[in-house]
């Protein structure tokens, strides 16, 4: 019998394409999802990828009611992939305690059902923003916390404390953390990829907005940083190599592969990429041109951060695949399906 997993969030970007994954390597899938950022037509395109459509939950994870009643549904989940919180970090600074209470409390229920529920394991989406500005690139595992700098980079690193508390103090569960880079581009098919509401922050849906005309122009934010070429510089990873990481991190939990019972990995390519070689990336796998201007830097951003992998490359035994600009015309490839079904 396939084994089953919950994953809340998992009609967002990358709960999806996780979900498509999962499903490809034999395991049931069970989705919670509030749709507040997010589509009920993704299970369309996960069904169209896949040739099946996962069990799906319309609930939030911050409601023990829902979660309870889940659990007592779906008997058998055996992990769960934690892709449900909130992750704009301008949003966070000005609603701290929506992003408290999404963020925390949505992982403190989940962690509290799992042993009364016989779940083994948890994936934890984390980001490479608990290390803040690096002190050496490339960062690895090992490089302390620094100070955050938003409610939401706050929210990655209690998440993390709390898991590493709660499994040390003798709680039968697993889990491995993940510390994703800069998640990008979408799944070959076009059947999924990002939505962003309204506009963009993130450096690619706005870059794939500008070259369909929708966005006038992409502003490179500074260009005066200490890197090559003056813009920052980041770990691009495509997202659906990054799905391909939990299915491995799920595995090895579930097999008992994992030698610690909380594990930590950077899942980044080890490439650090500048803003202007993305854009250039883009331009040249696409053909299409982008229209940009360098603008003034923007607050709070990091000037430069790749990831160091090698720990996922050799214990989880995972390694980024994908070309960039295969990236980048998966990215160019959704945005365009997205303006047909407009
Ligand atoms: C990348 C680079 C911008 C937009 C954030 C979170 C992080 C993670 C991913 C997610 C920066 C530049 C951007 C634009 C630009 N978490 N840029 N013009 O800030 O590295 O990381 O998203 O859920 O925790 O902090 O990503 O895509 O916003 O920016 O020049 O219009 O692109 O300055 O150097 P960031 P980003």
């Amino acid at each position: 019998m396939a084994t089953k997993i919950l994953v809340t969030g998992g009609t967002g970007y990358i709960g999806s394409h996780t979900v498509v994954e999962l499903q490809n390597a034999g395991y049931e899938v069970v989705i919670i999802d509030n749709l507040s950022n997010s589509n009920i037509e993704v299970l369309d395109g996960i069904e169209a990828i896949t040739g099946r459509r996962p069990d799906f939950v319309k609930g939030d994870v911050t409601d023990m009611g829902t979660l309870r009643k889940l659990f007592e549904e779906h008997a058998d989940i055996k992990g769960i992939i934690n892709f449900a919180a909130s992750k704009a970090v301008g949003e966070s600074v000005q609603k701290p305690l929506l992003y408290y209470r999404n963020n925390l409390v949505s992982l403190l229920n989940l962690l509290e059902l799992m042993p009364e529920f016989g779940v083994k394991g948890i994936v934890f989406s984390s980001s490479c923003t608990v290390y803040g500005e690096p002190d050496v690139n490339p960062i690895d595992e090992t490089a302390p916390y620094k100070p955050a700098t938003s409610p939401y980079g706050n929210t990655k690193q209690i998440s993390e404390e709390i898991i590493t508390d709660f499994v040390h103090a003798g709680a039968p569960v697993k889990s491995v953390i993940l510390r994703y880079f800069n998640p990008v581009g979408a799944h070959p098919s076009a059947l999924i990829g990002e939505l962003p509401n309204g506009v963009p922050n993130n450096l690619v849906p706005y870059l794939t907005q500008t070259a369909a005309g929708i966005r006038k122009e992409l502003t490179v934010f500074g260009n005066d940083y200490d890197t090559p070429d003056g813009s920052c510089v980041r770990d691009f990873i495509d997202v659906v190599d990054l799905a391909k990481a939990h299915v491995t991190a799920m595995h090895r939990m579930l097999e008992n592969d994992s030698t610690d019972p909380v594990e930590i990995f950077n899942i980044g390519t080890g490439r650090g990429l500048s803003v202007l070689e993305l854009i250039d990336s883009f331009q040249r796998a696409t053909g299409v041109k982008v229209p940009y201007k360098i603008g003034a830097r923007r607050e709070g951003d990091i000037e430069k951060i790749w990831a160091e992998p090698t720990k996922a490359n050799t214990v989880l035994g995972w390694k980024a695949e994908v070309p960039v600009d295969d990236t980048m015309r998966n990215a160019w490839a959704w945005q365009c399906r997205l303006a047909e079904k407009k």
